[in-house]
């Protein structure tokens, strides 16, 4: 072997070397990121599409439930405590007087206008014989009272989170006998 030809194969041997270091490095980088780059790719592309989807199993959409007053778990206890709005105007005990508003013992599924010693408003009685006091109907009254039964004299603005309307008609249901 002539020196001239071993110093080209001492050449090549480094030129394979490189091309193995460079090679098999580019194969690891194709073989493990770029795959796993066209996967999540993929998951962009199908939550674009559908926001709600899971195609991702990394981040969820958080949902939220409409509030459902007939499986919310109330708690009277807080709702004794909201009805200090009302009393300006309504007392809650058995055999309580009427003053601005007629007293509420009792009023958890009576028929609206039950108490026959307050004289109600003429919105009021247009709805006698209609309507129920049940949990939807307190719920819808509760939540804004003027849009409910429009013309009513109850002057109040309404409770705005349903968590208190639930709490408070929780407790108005434990008023009676
Ligand atoms: C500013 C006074 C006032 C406040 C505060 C008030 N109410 Fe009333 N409420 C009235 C009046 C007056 C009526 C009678 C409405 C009519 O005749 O139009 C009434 C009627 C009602 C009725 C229907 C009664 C029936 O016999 O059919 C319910 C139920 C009621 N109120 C619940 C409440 C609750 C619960 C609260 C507190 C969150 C409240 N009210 C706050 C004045 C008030």
């Amino acid at each position: 072997m002539s020196p001239s030809t071993r110093a080209f194969m001492v050449l090549v041997l480094i030129a394979d070397f490189f091309a193995i270091i460079y090679f098999g490095g580019h194969f690891v980088i194709t073989g493990a990121v770029l795959p796993h780059n066209a996967h999540a790719e993929e998951n962009m592309i199908a939550k674009a599409e559908d926001p709600g989807s899971s195609a991702d199993h990394g981040i969820k959409v958080a949902e939220v439930a409409p509030f459902d007053i007939h499986t919310f778990e109330a708690d009277a206890a807080k709702g004794a405590k909201i009805s200090g709005k009302c009393k300006a105007c309504h007392s809650f005990n058995s055999g309580g007087k009427n003053s601005i508003g007629p007293n509420l013992w009792g009023i958890f599924n009576s028929p609206i206008m039950n108490n026959s010693t307050f004289s109600y408003s003429a919105a009021f009685q247009g709805k006698k014989g209609e309507l129920v006091w049940d949990k939807d109907a307190l719920n819808d009254y509760l939540k804004n009272p003027k849009k409910y039964i429009k013309g009513t004299k109850m002057a109040f603005p309404g409770i705005r989170k349903d968590a208190d309307r639930a709490h408070l008609i929780a407790w108005l249901e434990t008023l009676s006998e």
